[in-house]
């Protein structure tokens, strides 16, 4: 990351289409995630392999899987709810894998079927898998812990739990730990403060904070995540998103609006808005009638506005 201080992960091929009503064609998921990497997004979480069953949108993850990795220095990462998920990542060779831990143990019920518990040891024996791989082709655990600022289904979230969670996911052998507020319940105040009570047990495997926007906070959230250091942020083009096993959760944070940001305050994230920005075509046209949010795209950027990254100087523009 010495070219850029803020790496922005894009994640609305997985987040934004497991929530969408219609199916986004595969050769829409190629030409919104080859746009993305050509704007300069360095990392996107390209799909789920989940059942089909449960969520058809992900039925083509292979596919997509494919098509992500022949496009030169992206990181492809995707989600996968337990070892069966895992293990068909693993084998159609992505670099990262995020594992849903949910700290609410209603919402991690709902979703995986699990008690937390029970999810910290499908990531341990996920991590055993990755360790029986040869070195080249191990890719990097996450533990995602969600609805770690509150949920939908149990209202508050003990702060406590999240800690012993986060100290349980790194124990189990994840190499990062991120935290979501999957619901967009988080405040500034709570996001310094737990953000900082994880950074003092697990250290550097804290990894980036994933926000949604149901409640306007995101971006506010945002800076109070940077103030206490944390450098990696997911987000969704058009603020797509929202989990379909959290009743009332809705999108992300938008990556045209947090790149925006980011960039207006002196922050390089590598990424050409103007690339950026002209994606949200082909999210039109690949789920017509599918609310895009954000405010950037809409008011466009400030007269004279001047990027941190330099304007037009992403790393793809350039090469
Ligand atoms: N990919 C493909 N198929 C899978 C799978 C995976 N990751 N995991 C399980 N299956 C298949 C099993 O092989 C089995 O198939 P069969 O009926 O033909 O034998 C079937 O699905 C049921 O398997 P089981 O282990 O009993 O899973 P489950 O029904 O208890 O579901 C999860 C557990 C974790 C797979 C499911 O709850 C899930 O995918 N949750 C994630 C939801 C999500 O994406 N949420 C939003 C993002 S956080
Ligand atoms: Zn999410």
């Amino acid at each position: 990351m010495d070219d850029i201080d803020v790496l922005v992960s894009e994640v609305g091929p997985r987040d934004g289409l497991q929530n969408t009503r219609q199916f986004m064609p595969t050769e829409y998921k190629r030409r919104w995630i080859s746009a993305a990497a050509a704007a300069g997004l360095r990392e996107i979480e390209v799909c789920s392999f989940v059942p089909p069953k449960l969520i058809p949108q992900m039925i083509d993850a292979a596919e997509v899987v494919a098509h992500a990795l022949t496009i030169p220095d992206l990181t492809v990462a995707v989600l996968a709810p337990n070892l069966k998920g895992a293990e068909r990542a693993m084998a159609a060779g992505v670099h990262k894998i995020t594992l849903p831990i949910s700290v609410s143990h209603a919402h991690s019920l709902a979703n995986v079927r699990k008690t937390p518990d029970e999810a910290v040891a499908e990531a341990k024996r996920i991590c055993e898998l990755r360790d029986s791989l040869p070195l080249k082709r191990r890719p990097k655990i996450e533990a995602g812990l969600s609805t770690v600022f509150g949920c939908t289904i149990e209202g508050a979230v003990s702060e406590d739990e999240v800690v012993r969670l986060a100290i349980a996911s790194a124990e189990a052998g994840c190499d990062e730990v991120s935290l979501a507020d999957t619901t967009g319940y988080a405040n500034p105040e709570q996001i310094r403060r737990v953000f900082k009570k994880v950074r003092a047990e697990i250290g550097e495997k804290l990894g980036g904070a994933h926000l949604h926007n149901t409640r306007g906070l995101g971006l506010a959230n945002v800076v109070a995540a940077l103030e206490v250091g944390v450098r990696t942020f997911d987000s969704s083009l058009g603020g797509l998103g929202g989990c379909p096993f959290a009743p009332g959760a809705s999108g992300n944070i938008v990556t045209e609006d947090l790149v925006f940001m980011l960039e207006a305050m002196g922050l390089r994230t590598g990424i050409d808005l103007d690339r950026l920005l002209a994606i949200r075509k082909i999210l039109a046209e690949g789920i017509p009638g599918e609310m895009l949010y954000g405010y950037v795209p809409l008011a466009g950027v400030t007269k004279g506005f001047v990027p941190a990254s330099g304007a037009g100087d992403s790393r793809r523009v350039k090469a």
